[in-house]
């Protein structure tokens, strides 16, 4: 189990944080927790104002976890949160052996998901994976469990646990200082679940979770 960012070769996005805070209303947050075509495809306000295939957003990321974890080329890799499957692309493509799964709340994104990875995605709720315990030797998560409500959140993180038999990474929103705290504050549309990260890590302690973990922090 260890803190590590191995997102670290993602690239980074200006986020308009105060401008959205000024704008944002409790009606905009409940319409982007839809996880529909505004969130993912609407606007900037909504979610991520066009989520689209880029290789330059995964393809360094895979690599990054391919040799962190020395993953067989033949691994089981889960992606929870997959979106519109756009990492697993990159894995599918960097290991074209590996069985690659995905998984998302989202029937908007399932049913736009990249048409390579289309038939390995699907419809479903990450605090109750429709797999066998131990099927992949490595489930990540990126900015997903904390959209859930702290029981569900929990029961989430129990669950990536449960279907590992290996390795786990996930990141969170989270804060280390009070203007990080702030800003997590203003920038937040989905999550439910945030804190700072003594206390995800105590939370992580509480329910079992033994995966890798890094942190959500807007800047
Ligand atoms: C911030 S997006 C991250 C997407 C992708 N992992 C990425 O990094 O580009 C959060 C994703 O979590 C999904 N999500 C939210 N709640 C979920 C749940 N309970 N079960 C499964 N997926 C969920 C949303 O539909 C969305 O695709």
């Amino acid at each position: 189990m260890a803190e590590i960012n191995l997102l670290d070769r993602y690239p980074k996005s200006q986020r308009p944080i105060e401008e959205r805070a000024a704008v944002v209303t409790a009606a905009d947050r409940q319409l982007s927790k839809q996880f529909g075509r505004d969130y993912f495809d609407g606007d900037r306000m909504h979610g991520y104002g066009g989520y689209t295939y880029h290789p330059r957003f995964w393809q360094a990321t895979v690599r990054r976890f391919r040799d962190y974890y020395r993953l067989p080329e033949d691994a089981h890799i889960l992606d929870v949160g997959c979106a519109k499957g756009f990492m697993l692309r990159d894995v599918h493509e960097l290991m074209p052996k590996a069985s690659v799964a995905g998984i998302d709340c989202s029937e908007y994104a399932i049913q736009h998901a990249d048409e390579a990875v289309k038939p390995f995605v699907r419809v479903g709720n990450v605090a109750a994976l429709p797999y066998p315990d131990r099927s992949f030797e490595l489930v990540v998560s990126i900015n997903t469990i904390h959209n859930l409500p702290l029981e569900a959140c929990k029961q989430a993180l129990r669950e990536i646990q449960r279907v590992t038999r290996a390795h786990a990474f996930i990141t969170v929103d989270a804060w280390r200082t009070e203007r990080e705290r702030e800003l997590q504050q203003q920038w937040i549309l989905t999550a439910e679940t945030y804190m700072h990260v003594d206390d995800w890590k105590r939370l992580f302690a509480e329910v079992g979770f033994t995966g890798d973990y890094y942190w959500f922090i807007p800047e």
